[in-house]
């Protein structure tokens, strides 16, 4: 059974779409664990209430980058992973989880990237800038993470309309309907 490492900082609308992928049968692979950075995210109950085992990490925690960079390291490496995916994750991957599972690790991000990517295009960050831009289109888009933000091979893409009435917070609702189909459908093509 192939196994899979979720990372998500938030409400984990995205981890719960994959966990109902797995239980559906969808998905043929086991949700191996679930980092997250904040201890608050509801990203945690998602996992406690599906026996997923769950770790909080952040450099917060650690007296140096370099011992927080190794616990996480070591946990990742503890569940296996034949597949990460950042799920709302909203932290930098060390470099040595990049190097030790290159092109093994995916994020979803909620813009039609390369546009409306990088630095400081989280959340409603990005909604905003594509209402402001008068976009007639947005979407979301997985792709490979690198050490760049934002940046690695784009694998997948959905898109949706902008309308002119939408606001930032009607524009999310929209782009996330569309994560929660693209997510688990790319998962299953990277597995198989
Ligand atoms: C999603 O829009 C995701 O693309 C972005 O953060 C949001 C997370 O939502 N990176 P959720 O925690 O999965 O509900």
């Amino acid at each position: 059974m192939k196994k899979v490492v979720v990372f998500a900082s938030g409400s984990g609308s995205n981890f719960q779409a994959i966990i109902d992928a797995v239980n559906a049968g969808e998905i043929q692979a086991e949700i191996a664990g679930l980092i997250s950075n904040k201890s608050e995210a509801g990203a945690l109950q998602r996992a406690t209430n599906n026996s997923i085992p769950t770790t909080v990490c952040s450099p917060e925690q650690f007296e140096s980058t370099a011992d927080y960079e190794k616990v996480l390291l070591q946990k990742v490496e503890s569940w296996k992973p034949d597949l990460i995916v950042l799920a709302g994750y909203l932290r930098k991957i060390p470099d040595q989880i990049i190097a030790a599972y290159r092109g093994s690790i995916i994020n979803i991000h909620p813009s039609l990237l390369p546009k409306y990517g990088g630095k400081g295009f989280y959340g409603m960050n990005v909604h905003r800038a594509v209402l402001e831009n008068n976009e007639t289109e947005s979407g979301c888009t997985i792709h490979i993470v690198d050490e760049e933000f934002d940046q690695g091979p784009i694998i997948a893409q959905s898109k949706v309309a902008v309308h002119s009435d939408d606001t930032p917070e009607i524009l999310a609702k929209r782009v996330l309907h569309e994560e929660h189909k693209l997510l688990p459908a790319t998962i299953k093509k990277f597995l198989n």
